[in-house]
């Protein structure tokens, strides 16, 4: 226990799984917050028939990737025809028809990379983002529920992630720091990355799903029950793995070379995808590539600044789960 430097020395995180199990399964929603959320789903569906009869509806994001906590928003997406309309008009139009409905806060956000109608429902209480045509969304929305049917600790792992990131206020992508999204790519990219693995690289397989979203192609192999057992012949427990996150993330990443890819089941060089920092160009400090957008860097929000306070927060945490006396109350302390 006493070799290597002071990061790496370990006390044994396994002690710690209990506890750390206990924090997942209370974050996890209730069937009665489930019921809640299809309620609100139903009486969308109604509003927005009104305006958009012939739109799909689709969820995407954490109410349908698996990866939602009791907090989490519900994620809409419209698949329909706009005609000669832009997305932003049929928004604005059907802001008012949800206004009319009894939503409330309802707000068109349209300067955004994706344009939104966000809402939130008086009845439950739940917030509510709707976009148009973002079918890139609903694809990755699937991987990551495909994802996480292979191996349990992803869910678990990426729970406590997501909580520690909100908790210690590095959840804000507006603010510089990194989107739930980005955290559980993180997540999966890390259990690609053990030894023995603890996921595959579903896009390395032989696709049996694909999806063409103008010209980008999304194709993974989707029969992920045949999968079950993958990761058995790693026996790490959630708290070690945990650990493993932060000290990875806070000593080990090679945050000025590489990029983490979930797409190739590694890391690849910032130089091979042309994500070398210029000044006036677009900052790729920290590099997360999207799965099928692979041109897009969910890591180029962070700054100059927000790069040190992420690595600064996971290095807090790496340390507390390495000394504290209570680490699974200790780690979520807010800011
Ligand atoms: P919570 O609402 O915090 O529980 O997480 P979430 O999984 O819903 O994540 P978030 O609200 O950050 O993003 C919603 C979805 O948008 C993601 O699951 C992705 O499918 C999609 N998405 C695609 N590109 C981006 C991006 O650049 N940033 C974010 N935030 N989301 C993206
Ligand atoms: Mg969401």
């Amino acid at each position: 226990r006493t070799r290597g430097s002071p990061a790496e020395r370990r006390r044994d995180m396994d002690a710690f799984a209990p506890g750390f199990l206990a924090v997942y399964e209370s974050l996890k929603p209730s069937g009665e917050q489930r019921s809640k959320q299809e309620q609100l789903v139903d009486s969308l569906a109604r509003s927005v028939r009104k305006e958009c009869p012939h739109a799909q509806m689709h969820l995407y994001g954490s109410c349908a990737n698996s990866f939602g906590t009791s907090h989490s928003d519900v994620d809409v997406c419209l698949e329909m025809e706009t005609g000669a309309e832009s997305a932003v008009e049929v928004l604005v139009r059907l802001a008012d028809v949800l206004r009319a409905d009894g939503f409330e806060n309802v707000e068109a956000i349209t300067g955004a990379r994706v344009p939104i109608v966000r809402m939130s429902d008086p009845g439950s209480g739940f917030s509510c983002d709707i976009c148009i045509n973002n079918l890139l969304a609903v694809a990755n929305t699937r991987l990551l529920k495909d994802y996480a049917r292979i191996d349990e600790r992803l869910l678990q792992l990426a729970f406590l992630v997501k909580h520690w990131a909100k908790q210690r206020g590095v959840n804000e992508a507006y603010r510089g720091t990194l989107s739930s999204y980005a955290y559980v790519l993180m997540c999966i990219n890390f259990l690609q990355l053990r030894e023995p693995r603890i996921l595959p690289c579903l896009q390395a397989m032989e696709p049996t799903y694909t999806l063409t979203v103008d010209g980008t192609e999304c194709a993974y192999f989707d029969r992920v029950d045949q999968l079950q057992g993958f990761g058995a012949g790693n026996k790490a427990s959630i708290g070690e793995l945990l650990w493993g996150f932060f000290h990875y993330w806070a000593s080990q990443h090679r945050y000025k070379r590489d990029v983490i890819s979930v797409r190739l089941g590694k890391t690849i060089r910032k130089q091979e995808k042309g994500w070398t920092t210029r000044v006036g160009g677009d900052r790729h400090l920290m590099c997360i590539e999207d799965p099928f957008e692979t041109g897009h860097d969910l890591g180029r929000v962070v700054d100059r600044q927000t790069i040190w306070i992420i690595r600064e927060e996971m290095e807090r945490a790496a340390t507390v789960l390495q000394n504290d006396d209570d680490p699974c109350a200790t780690l979520f302390e807010p800011y």
